[in-house]
């Protein structure tokens, strides 16, 4: 018997290339995103349903019109300058609403769930890889959402049965092999996306700090591919589906890769020079992230294979250059 799963927030970044991967792999595939940060362009795989987590009827519609073998929590905003000066905006879209969603799927089976979670929950990380037992204090409210919907996903395996794998990102980055679907947010603020969009169109890319406790005074990232997460997304639905038990994962690669590192590879995979416009330092941006990814490895039996930094750009770039 085929599988079905939903999956909210299916038409943004991440969500899309999901999709992809769910598709390839014959499991059925219900959309169901707002279309606020997500493209209708992107949700390309299953059936795309337009609602929002914040309309509890929208979510009792869904569940009575389908039946899901899991359920995939991937909508939220996430810009975290923007939480900083809108936390109720993120508490409700990012809390609230997977509260409702997760009370929806508690009256219809209680679904295993995977949820969409960040290296944000961190905080300022007081060591570095940063593992699993690092303590969670966030340092601003779009990581305090992710945090409380871990805690809220914990209280629902107690009261429904409902179990779930949080997969704490670090930095998601690159485009799917299709040429399909990429990397477009708007407002785009992430590093990989303004370094190309700076390369295509002529134009200087802000480095924000060099200035920073670090071998070259940028800060430093762990980049994942979106192929390695997707791929991260189907090992914790086979591990959900055998059984296992509610966990916190981190998925990045155990590397680390500066900004300026990140400017010169893109020089060199796109051909040309890019100009670097020093800027003050972003506020809230820590000096070094990077994960330790030995428990997906040990629990999923996932590592990250295709997160070289010049494969990653390499995708990015090619979906950049396609002007999305
Ligand atoms: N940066 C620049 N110029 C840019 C964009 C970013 O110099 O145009 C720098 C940032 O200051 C930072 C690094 O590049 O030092 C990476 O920035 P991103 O915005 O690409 O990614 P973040 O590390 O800030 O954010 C990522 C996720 C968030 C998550 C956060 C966890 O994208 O969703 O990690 O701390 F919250």
């Amino acid at each position: 018997m085929n599988r079905n799963v939903l999956v909210c927030g299916g038409a943004g970044y991440i969500g899309s290339h999901l999709c992809e991967w769910l598709a390839a792999e014959d499991i059925g595939v219900v959309v169901f995103d707002n279309l606020d940060g997500g493209m209708a362009a992107q949700a390309r795989w299953g059936t795309l349903v337009t609602g929002d987590l914040r309309d509890p009827r929208a979510l009792e519609a869904l569940f009575a019109a389908h039946r899901f073998d899991a359920v995939m929590q991937l909508a939220g905003r996430i810009v975290v300058s923007e939480s900083v000066r809108d936390p109720a905006g993120y508490h409700e879209h990012n809390v609230v609403g997977t509260r409702n969603l997760l009370r929806a799927g508690a009256a219809h089976g209680a679904p295993p769930v995977v949820f969409s979670s960040s290296a944000a929950v961190y905080g300022d990380p007081q060591y570095t890889p940063i593992d699993e037992a690092h303590p969670c204090v966030p340092v601003n409210p779009y990581g305090a959402t992710k945090m409380i919907a871990e805690r809220m996903l914990a209280d629902f395996e107690v009261a429904h049965g409902m179990r779930s794998v949080s997969l704490r990102y670090f930095n998601a980055a690159g485009a799917s092999a299709s040429g399909l679907i990429g990397e477009s947010h708007r407002p785009e603020t992430h590093l990989i996306p303004n370094v190309l969009r700076a390369a295509r169109d002529g134009r200087p890319v802000d480095v924000f700090g060099d200035d920073y406790p670090t071998p070259d005074g940028t800060c430093v990232r762990d980049f994942i591919h979106v192929a390695d997460l997707c791929r991260a997304h189907l090992a914790s639905l086979a591990y959900l589906w055998d059984g296992g038990a509610t966990i916190a994962l981190n998925l990045g690669t155990g590397h680390g890769h500066s900004v300026k590192e990140v400017v010169a590879t893109a020089e060199r995979i796109c051909g040309r020079p890019i100009e670097r416009r020093a800027c003050p330092r972003r506020a809230g941006d820590p000096p070094v992230l990077v994960a330790s990814a030995a428990k997906a490895q040990e629990v999923l039996g996932w590592r990250a294979t295709e997160s070289d930094l010049p494969a990653i750009i390499d995708s990015a770039w090619a979906w950049a250059q396609r002007g999305e």
